[in-house]
């Protein structure tokens, strides 16, 4: 690549490059990359003194990655890998955030990328996404889980890449927020809270966590505690949910394709996962914006609201590091900021009528 003279890139050139020597990567694999990952890791200051009781609560704040979810960690990878293996489209099943990402870094790799949504149910800024991006966005007339099985057909007798979760180099790539964590703390955290859908990022994470751990970086790794939507719960249940329903419709999925190896990451980490409602998911969401200044999209916040609902049970003990990670940015889904938030007051443009308003 020729270098204007004078340009200085940043020292972070994306994950890849930062944990290259813990990826399946070689020095032939054409890095697709938008510089994601590097992700803030906030301490919740406001959060942490409510709850009492001396926990630390930390944020995660995936949001701030290229397209706004933490989808970009694994989709640096996935088409990375796909490019290499001379793949010229990728395709996806996707509840908004992976099809945002998978249209951003292939429009960067110069393929193809073919994305099925559930018709009518993804929120509008991931929807615009796909769009600018220039995929070819199919609104599929059934939920995701039913989109995920057509993509899953379509790429098993076609040249078109995968890029779901299921594709164990997404896996690789999200991993990457688990070495972050630590590398940030300078530990593992006691606790990890995060939401569940189809559950390739909770796999993700814990196996992060036991690479490090079996590599001596960290001593300890965190109890996994997974959240889903109370509408849309089927590890909690045991049992595949055939019409799920949440107004957190990024985790709107009723049989996750990466269900064996959360309930692993559950157990094996003496962890734990629960059902949330909307309306803890909502107040989490609310209470995010107003209070840290954090604004995250509603399927994020479930991992708030999760750490508020064991925390009233008495789940924590003083000192115990918290980390939540916020998967999404609010701006993904304005529609429910725009219902949940006070409406602006539209007022004169006359400095009296406004200060009689500052001061009501
Ligand atoms: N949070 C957000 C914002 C998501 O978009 C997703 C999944 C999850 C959490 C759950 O992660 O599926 O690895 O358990 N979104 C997928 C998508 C399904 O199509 O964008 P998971």
């Amino acid at each position: 690549m020729s270098v204007l003279p004078g340009m200085r890139y940043p020292a972070w050139r994306g994950l890849i490059e930062h944990y290259r020597d813990c990826l399946p990567v070689t020095d032939d694999t054409p890095v697709v990359t938008l510089h994601e990952g590097a992700t803030p890791l906030l301490p919740a200051l406001k959060l942490s003194a409510a709850l009492g009781g001396g926990v630390e609560v930390h944020l995660k704040c995936e949001g701030l990655n290229p397209t706004s979810s933490f989808k970009d960690r694994g989709m640096t990878l996935a088409v990375s890998k796909a490019v290499e293996e001379g793949a010229r489209a990728v395709i996806c099943a996707s509840t908004g955030n992976t099809s945002a990402s998978a249209a951003a870094y292939a429009a960067r790799a110069g393929i193809r990328s073919v994305v099925l949504v559930p018709n009518g149910e993804i929120a509008l800024g991931k929807l615009a996404q796909g769009m600018m991006h220039r995929a070819m966005v199919l609104a599929v007339e059934g939920n995701f889980d039913t989109a995920l099985e057509l993509v899953r057909r379509i790429s098993d007798a076609h040249p078109i890449a995968l890029v779901n979760s299921v594709n164990p180099y997404r896996i690789e790539g999200q991993k990457t927020a688990a070495f972050e964590i630590c590398d940030q703390l300078g530990r593992a955290p006691d606790y990890q809270a995060m939401p569940v859908g189809n559950a390739g990022n909770i796999t993700a994470y814990w196996k992060g966590y036991q690479e490090y751990l079996k590599g001596g970086i960290v001593k300890a790794a965190p109890a996994m505690m997974g959240f889903q939507a109370a509408g849309a719960a089927p590890i909690v249940d045991g049992t595949p949910v055939s019409d799920p329903t949440t107004l957190a419709t990024a985790i709107k999925i009723g049989n996750p394709a990466s269900w064996v190896t959360a309930v692993a990451a559950r157990d094996e980490s003496g962890g734990l996962i629960e059902r949330i409602t909307d309306r803890q998911i909502l107040d989490a969401y609310s209470l995010l914006a107003a209070t840290e200044g954090v604004f995250v999209e509603p399927a994020s916040a479930i991992s708030v609201a999760g750490v508020i609902a064991l925390n009233e049970r008495g789940h924590f003990r003083p000192g115990d590091c918290i980390v939540c990670i916020l998967t999404g940015h609010g701006l993904k889904d304005p529609d429910r900021a725009i219902a949940e938030a006070p409406e602006p007051k539209v007022v004169p443009a006359d400095v009296d009528a406004i200060v009689g308003e500052i001061l009501s």
